[in-house]
């Protein structure tokens, strides 16, 4: 069994943090999110993983992939990111054979994928794929289902069928690759790996639908890493390998090696990453400072400051806030009282 990560798309929902770097090297409670993939996958006994890349960010996954023990990762290019099937459809010289799961890089699970691989391996289906349980089903992929059965996958349905979600993991057998090589672009122009499941139903193979047990993430968007980083947190083991003086630590805080925290309150559960400063500040629950940033003289909570971010002297508390690498949140003295703003493309910013 092979696993397949993609980490090929463009991001749009998520700009301006993808201008600069693909989603799943954005980290969510201190680790970029593919990290999540390729411990679920190795907790499956999936060790043979392909990364499918763009030309663009290949080198970014791969840095936030060096070091990673216990699995063999290979890299797939796709030049553009024409969907979900397509890209199966680049990595196919790469997967041979083999059974494979499909696992989308920017989606997070609580409780991992091995029940998935093990339904795959246990009744023989020619697909395994993961349903959630979702409040408003028109905006995903719907499957209706008879038992555990799929027999139809809608994109998108005005009138959904079930309240099953399609969710980010799928297991394979290499009957879906004729079908992906025989499909046209969908009317949103991408090729849809829900259209090859489709004919694989239609074809009589059988299609299992397993629910998802646990929580299931998928981090299109900024309120969705930013949910994702509250519910990762949630689980965290408190330990302090910095240094704090002056300082309170309540509830499960993690502050990691080379951190300080001085003149403080971090009330958790939060994260303090390596070489990050907090400092006549304080940190409330649900936040996830980056390694080498710094919060000084200024309050924020439920938000996620990625690396070598800034926040300085900031006189009204921050929240819900994503603060990508490198960005300064600074006040400024003196009169005219304004704001002065240096946004990238796309940014967002409310001002109260
Ligand atoms: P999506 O969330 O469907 O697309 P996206 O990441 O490009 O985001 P947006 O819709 O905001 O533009 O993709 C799910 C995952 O699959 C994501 O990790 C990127 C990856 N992907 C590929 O690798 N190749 C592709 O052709 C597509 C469409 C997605």
């Amino acid at each position: 069994m092979k696993g397949l990560i993609l980490a090929a798309g463009r991001g749009t929902r998520l700009r301006p943090l993808t201008h600069t770097r693909p989603k799943p090297v954005i980290r969510v409670a201190g680790r970029p999110i593919i990290h999540y993939a390729l411990e679920n996958l190795k907790g499956a006994g999936v060790r043979e993983i392909g990364v499918v890349v763009s030309p663009d960010t290949h080198g970014d996954v791969q840095a936030a992939l060096n070091g990673v023990a216990g699995v063999e990762v290979s890299y797939v290019l796709q030049e553009e990111p024409q969907g979900l099937a397509h890209a199966v459809g680049v990595a196919r010289t790469w997967l041979q054979d083999d059974p494979f799961v499909l696992y989308l890089g920017d989606n997070l699970f609580e409780r991992g994928i091995a029940p998935f691989v093990e339904a795959f391996r246990r009744g023989g289906p020619a697909a395994v794929v993961a349903l959630a349980r979702v409040e408003d089903p028109r905006q995903f992929g719907v499957a209706q289902v008879e038992g555990s059965r799929i027999l139809r996958l809608i994109e998108k349905p005005a009138e959904p069928p079930s309240d099953l979600a399609v969710a980010g993991v799928y297991v394979f057998d290499t009957r879906i690759h004729d079908l992906i090589e025989g499909l046209e672009p969908s009317a949103r122009g991408e090729y849809e790996i829900t259209d090859a499941i489709q004919r694989l139903i239609d074809d009589g193979h059988e299609v299992q639908g397993l629910p998802i047990e646990g929580w299931w993430k998928d981090t299109g968007r900024a309120e969705d890493l930013l949910d994702a980083n509250r519910l990762l947190l949630a689980g965290i083991e408190p330990g302090n390998d910095g240094h704090v003086e002056e300082s309170r630590l309540i509830g499960r805080v993690v502050i990691e090696k080379g951190a300080t925290v001085r003149r403080s309150t971090v009330m958790g559960p939060a994260l303090i990453a390596a070489d990050s400063l907090v400092e006549d500040a304080f940190v409330g629950p649900f936040t996830a400072v980056g390694p080498g940033a710094e919060v000084r003289g200024s309050e924020v909570e439920y938000s996620i400051v990625a690396d070598r971010a800034v926040i300085e002297d900031v006189p009204t508390r921050l929240q819900e806030c994503v603060i990508g690498v490198g960005a300064r949140v600074t006040s400024r003295a003196g009169l005219p009282r304004a704001h002065r703003l240096v946004l990238g493309d796309e940014s967002r910013v409310e001002i109260g």
